[in-house]
């Protein structure tokens, strides 16, 4: 049994600030298929009947467009103190102090900057809602899946999330993407080296290929045709439809995400320039010309190294 401090069990959520909040709140329910589960002034909380997790999604209003975190789960309250130590001890840029949190579900956490300056918070004893299976059909997310982010140093990057939170190297994209994990799934987190620090795109897991594909038309129905999908990846050989939200936002319906053994897992190197790579389905279009501009951005997020106003 290895010694290594991995205090991170799963990711909880990603926060969003958008100005047209109103549009927000009806695409993320009405079209994305998530439920509000609470709501304040100019935030609303989105979780899914199908996930213990609180929430999954945060939707502020706010001026400008914002990243305004990413949260993971870690195992116990003990493991938040420590990771703070280990953030001290590293002179990273703390945002706020373990505490008490005051958002939906509660626990106990702490928030940082990662090198990237993109605010991340780990909390324990966060409350779990009652949830159950999705029916057959049932086309709505059944939990976060992962996210994404863009750096323009993925070793940097890769390195932080290794050493001080634990994270493990599931598989390459070449030499520019990395697949992270925290536990059995093959990735929460995938790293890609991009001209900016950004969100690249955030991940939602459908019940099945069925549900996945019901989802993707829904879309489709409303007018978002989807910006590269259906299609099934190599590395993690996940379903992927990538569609934009009303704020250009990349957001994705998944299906059967790889499990690992981590025990005889050996990371591997996919060649980008394989078809099977890239789709093993080939159905899902070539990704250059749309998808590769929207996805690796030029400009920094806004926000970064910003406390996040809630
Ligand atoms: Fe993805």
């Amino acid at each position: 049994m290895s010694l290594a401090f991995r205090p991170i069990t799963h990711l909880r959520h990603v926060g969003i600030a958008v100005p047209s909040y109103r549009q927000a709140v009806d695409f993320y329910q009405n079209v994305w298929g998530l439920t509000p589960v609470a709501q304040d002034s100019g935030v609303t909380f989105f979780g899914t009947p199908a996930d213990p997790e609180h929430y999954i999604l945060r939707v502020r209003e706010d001026r400008q467009k914002r990243l305004d975190l990413i949260a993971f789960a870690a195992d116990s309250p003990t493991d938040v103190d420590l990771l703070a130590e280990r953030l001290i001890d590293r002179q990273i840029k703390i945002d706020r102090d373990p505490d008490k949190l005051s958002t939906p579900g509660g626990g106990y956490g702490l928030r940082f900057f990662d090198p990237d300056g993109r605010l991340i918070e780990v909390s324990a004893d966060v409350e779990l809602r009652p949830y159950r299976q999705l029916e057959a059909k049932e086309s709505i997310p059944q939990k976060l899946s992962h996210v994404v982010i863009n750096t323009t140093n993925v070793h940097a990057t890769k390195a932080f999330y290794e050493d001080v939170l634990g994270f493990r190297l599931s598989d390459w994209l070449g030499d520019f993407m990395c697949f992270m994990r925290s536990g059995p799934q093959h990735h929460i987190l995938a790293i890609s080296q991009a001209p900016s620090h950004s969100l690249n795109h955030i991940s939602f897991e459908m019940r099945g290929i069925d549900e996945y594909m019901r989802g993707t038309g829904r879309m489709i129905r409303h007018g978002h045709r989807p910006l590269w999908g259906p299609g099934r990846h190599g590395a993690g050989d996940n379903t992927f439809s990538y569609f934009l939200d009303p704020f250009d936002n990349i957001i994705e319906y998944t299906t059967e995400l790889e499990i690992v053994d981590e025990d005889t897992w050996e990371p591997s190197v996919y060649d980008p320039a394989s078809p099977d790579t890239q789709d093993q389905w080939g159905t899902g279009g070539a990704m250059t010309e749309v998808m590769l501009p929207i996805m690796l951005k030029t400009r920094d997020d806004v926000g970064l190294w910003t406390p996040s106003p809630m």
